[in-house]
């Protein structure tokens, strides 16, 4: 059995992970090594947010550690909310107020397209790897579903009929953007001393 900490708070990504990495892997997140600070995401991309996590707990704890960071982008709206996916209605909204703004935005909007992108920032023997996961789709114009988190219920991903919250947890699984992302982190750390 192998012990990963996955530098996030957020339960549902880590059982996410935890799921897609198998049963040979155990996923222990900061609340499990005692770092119950925040560590705020300061950087203006996706990339240097996930390395600022990871190199926070190499740094602080010592530990090996991968961490991630994922943004929507919309192409309507430039790539935005990107960097700033998760306080998108401002601080102190929650996943609702988000996808509310969002909706309101593309109101007039005839291309829905957008995507999911997942940085994974990987330290291990003093190396620094970035991997990427894209998951292509469009926005629908309300919710539908209840499963998965944040902006699962009005993200269609591309080739299906129905929302990430619509498709559930197996489906989502195979192919989110961070499916895709952890596909390549479990190939790095099988060919690394992790
Ligand atoms: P962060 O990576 O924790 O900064 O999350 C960025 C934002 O993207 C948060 O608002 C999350 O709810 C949202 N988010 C991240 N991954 C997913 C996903 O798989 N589905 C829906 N929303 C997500």
């Amino acid at each position: 059995m192998h012990v990963l900490v996955f530098a996030t708070n957020n339960p549902h990504k880590a059982r996410e992970i935890e799921q897609i990495l198998g049963p040979n892997f155990q996923v222990k997140t900061l609340k499990d090594i005692g770092c119950l600070e925040d560590i705020e995401e300061t950087e203006p991309t996706l990339e240097g947010n996930a390395l600022l996590k990871a190199r926070y707990v190499k740094e602080k704890y010592g530990y090996d550690c991968f961490s991630e960071d994922t943004g929507l982008e919309v192409a309507a709206l430039g790539g935005e909310p990107g960097v700033h996916t998760a306080r998108y209605a401002g601080p102190g909204r929650d996943a609702d107020d988000n996808i509310h703004l969002l909706l309101k935005n593309l109101e007039s909007e005839s291309d829905r397209s957008a995507r999911f992108r997942t940085i994974i920032a990987l330290i291990s023997d003093r190396q620094e790897t970035l991997l990427e996961g894209i998951c292509e789709g469009s926005i629908a114009t309300e919710k539908h579903g209840t499963g998965g988190f944040g902006y699962d219920p009005v993200f269609i991903p591309s080739g299906y009929d129905a929302t990430f919250a619509e498709l559930g947890e197996d489906v989502k699984n195979t192919i989110s953007h961070r499916a895709r992302a952890t596909a390549k982190l479990l190939e790095t750390i099988r060919n690394t001393a992790f």
